[in-house]
């Protein structure tokens, strides 16, 4: 299986593990790090909404745990009608631990639709702003 079908398969295992009775969308992620390990992550939410953890941040934390510093690629998945781009707190989280070429992708109606942390999120802060 090539790598991009494993992301998919990942990310959408990974989107039926999640919890989401308040908003009853799932979202499910896959990363690909610099180790060529596969992190997967689920979109957890809370009765305390704010307190809702996204799919992207969760497979970050996943990657991080496994000893990850990179993502070479990431594969979203959701049960939305719609493209599920990622929130603008998700994007300054994959800004962390990505590079201009790093794959952010989006599967949607058989498609994967592909985008640059650049795409998302131009002018960003980053560690580069906090040197003094
Ligand atoms: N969600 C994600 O997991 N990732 C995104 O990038 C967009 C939103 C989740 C958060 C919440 O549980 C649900 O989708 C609806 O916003």
């Amino acid at each position: 299986m090539t790598t991009k079908n494993q992301l998919i398969k990942q990310a959408q295992a990974a989107m039926k593990r999640a919890y989401a009775p308040y908003s009853n969308f799932c979202v499910g992620a896959a990363i690909l790090d610099n180790n060529d390990k596969i992190h997967a992550g689920c979109n957890v939410e809370n009765a305390a909404y704010p307190l809702g953890v996204c799919a992207e941040g969760s497979a970050i934390s996943n990657m991080v745990l496994s000893g990850g510093s990179r993502i070479k690629e990431i594969m979203l998945v959701s049960t939305g009608e719609n493209l599920v781009t990622p929130c603008g707190g998700c994007r300054q989280k994959l800004k962390e631990f990505s590079d201009a070429k790093t794959k952010i992708q989006i599967f949607h109606n058989n498609q994967v639709t592909e985008f640059s942390i650049e795409d998302l999120l131009p002018h960003s802060f980053s560690k580069e702003n906090l040197s003094k």
